[in-house]
């Protein structure tokens, strides 16, 4: 514990590289991070009715999640307590029971064992059915999204997300009907750690307004723009939470970049259609309206863009790769034309095929191929740019606000990171 803790510092704003590749540490991470934390495994429109299901991960264990009788939820490990084979290997559906492939063993929806074939016959006393049924999560709500936790100590999804759910409402909850999934997940893998992706989401508009999408921008810009009209904002905040790990940043009144992004329908749609002014009379005028252009990471791995809408979650594969799961989502009462505009510029910019997905993964997979050498994966490196420049009682703003180009919110997720890897009681960690 003590050498974890010399490899971050948030009073210095410096990181030693080795938290992105050493094996030990990802070891450690799947334990204390990814089985302690609230992990986003979906959307309520994914699994609307009785049995229907979605197979997914928290951290590296496959779980199912699926829709229960009484419309709540249930998630539990994806995996035969008889000989630890999969119990469903389906991407999604609809099911009555999860019967085992290999042997036959039978579970309800709810995951409770409930057939054992030939039992009679191959155990002199029946089998305790409780005692072998899978391993349930915690499974709770936000705003439809669907998010799962197995430790029974951690604090509520409401208490761990605090202070960080009016930003969240920004795209969740713009109007009485909510959101909803459309089109399908898209899976890909990145050859990077996953605190890289999350850290982008969490803290960095910098990559966006200097160097890195300037080539989606030039490749790929909606047919009506020119790269003269893209007027990169300097006007915004960023906000870390002051517990938790989370982050975000957006920019206030400039459309620039989301209109070189996502083109002036959904801008339009954003910022001063109707279906603006109902979001700014529900969130109040900044948070239904005037913010825009916006980056989120719900720590660990849960994050999105306002605006552009895709959402996913970075599925660790080891300290060298990641899963990526997105989709995307839409107000449930948006006019079709609007969703449609919305799932064909999400292919066009953020999706495995999306011009500003390549920019970024490219970034991660480069930094990644470093750490085979033997200097470069100990390097420091460096996140100070913010450092003492933030405040705790901004007038409009909740939780901690610097300014737009800031990594203070990086700090806040390495500075939680630290502390999940390191302290082993909720005695201490809790909000
Ligand atoms: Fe599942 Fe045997 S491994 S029934």
């Amino acid at each position: 514990i003590d050498e974890i803790k010399k490899l971050v510092s948030d009073e210095n704003g410096i990181i030693d590289a080795r938290i992105y590749n050493d094996e030990a540490l990802y070891e450690l991470e799947l334990e204390r991070v990814f089985a302690r934390s609230w992990i986003l495994l979906g959307h309520e429109s994914h699994v609307p009715n009785t049995g229907d299901f979605l197979n997914t991960y928290i951290g590296e264990d496959p779980v199912i999640l699926v829709r229960q009788k009484d419309a709540s939820l249930r998630v539990f490990l994806n995996q035969c307590h008889h000989r630890g084979m999969k119990l469903s290997r389906d991407d999604a559906g609809n099911a009555k029971a999860f019967v085992c492939t290999y042997h036959g063993w039978a579970h309800d929806i709810s995951g409770q064992l409930i057939d054992i074939p030939f039992e009679k016959e191959g155990h002199c006393e029946p089998l305790d059915k409780s005692e072998w049924s899978p391993l349930q999560a915690r499974v709770e709500t936000y705003r439809g999204l669907i998010f799962a936790n197995w430790d029974e100590q951690a604090p509520s999804l409401d208490e761990y997300l605090s202070d960080s759910k009016p930003y969240i409402d920004v795209m969740f909850n713009r109007t009485e009907a909510g959101t909803e999934a459309i089109g399908g997940i898209q899976k890909w893998v990145i050859p990077t750690n996953w605190k890289f992706a999350a850290e982008q989401f969490c803290s960095d508009m910098y990559h966006a307004a200097t160097m890195s999408h300037l080539s989606g921008f030039t490749a790929g810009l909606p047919e009506e723009l020119n790269l003269n009209d893209i007027d990169i904002p300097t006007q915004g905040n960023q906000f870390r939470a002051k517990w938790g790990g989370h982050g975000t940043g957006y920019y206030v009144d400039q459309p620039g970049l989301l209109q070189g992004i996502m083109g002036p329908a959904i801008t339009e749609y954003i910022t001063t259609s109707p279906q603006a002014e109902i979001a700014s009379k529900r969130l109040g005028p900044m948070f239904g309206q005037r913010m825009m252009g916006q980056h989120m990471t719900i720590f660990p791995t849960c994050s999105f863009l306002p605006g552009v809408n895709t959402i996913r979650t970075w599925h660790p594969r080891g300290p060298n790769e990641i899963e990526v799961w997105a989709f995307i989502v839409v107000d449930a009462d948006a006019p079709d034309h609007i969703k449609e505009e919305f799932r064909k510029q999400n292919i066009r910019t953020f999706s495995a095929g999306g011009v500003f997905e390549q920019d970024d993964g490219e970034n991660w997979i480069e930094v990644q191929k470093l750490f085979r050498g033997n200097k470069a994966r100990k390097t420091k490196l460096n996140m100070q740019m913010g450092l003492g420049d933030s405040t705790t009682d901004h007038p409009d703003f909740p939780g901690r606000i610097s300014g737009v180009y800031s990594e203070d919110a990086a700090r806040g997720m390495y500075q939680h990171w630290l502390r999940m890897m390191t302290e082993l009681s909720w005695d201490t960690l809790k909000p």
